[in-house]
């Protein structure tokens, strides 16, 4: 018997997914989950792995495979600064390093208020406009420090 209690509340998500689906379910459940919550708990993947009868170790493994998951809390906006050759040698470190200071990253990636979280790429195939980064499915180009400070603060409102 377990003493451990639980604060997630998946019970909604798991009732369009009968149990007898197995492994056809998982995928649209666990993309469920990740919309519902941003990220997919340990507690929620332990519900997914009882309901669907498919062990735990296979769902981390399904996990690791797709980048759409993550198993932290993420920010409401993904923010994707490009790190690849074109955009460092255009300034790219320095837009980097005022993203983090302007949202007071400290060494984490999503910030406290959870309205961003921070990846750096290789490259978003828009080297023309280099740098460059992307809020969600957006591209924002020729990035300066007093630029990406500008557009940060628009998402803020
Ligand atoms: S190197 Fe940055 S978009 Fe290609």
């Amino acid at each position: 018997m377990s003493l451990q209690t639980t604060t997630i509340d998946i019970a909604h998500l798991l009732e369009r997914y009968p149990s007898e689906d197995g492994q056809e379910a998982l995928m649209g459940l666990l993309q469920d989950i990740q919309e519902d919550l941003g990220y997919l708990p340990v507690e929620a993947l332990e519900k997914v792995s009882r309901h669907l009868k498919i062990p735990l170790s296979h769902i981390y493994g399904v996990i690791s495979f797709y980048a759409q998951f993550s198993l932290t809390p993420r920010g409401k906006n993904i923010i994707k600064m490009c790190m690849g050759t074109a955009c460092h040698i255009r300034g790219g470190q320095m837009v980097l390093d005022e993203i983090r200071s302007y949202l007071n990253l400290n060494g984490t990636d999503t910030t406290e208020d959870r309205l961003f979280s921070l990846e750096v790429v290789r490259c978003l195939g828009t080297c023309f406009l280099a740098p460059v980064m992307m809020i969600g499915n957006r591209y924002y180009g020729k990035l300066t420090t007093a630029k990406v400070r500008k557009i940060l603060k628009s998402y803020q409102r």
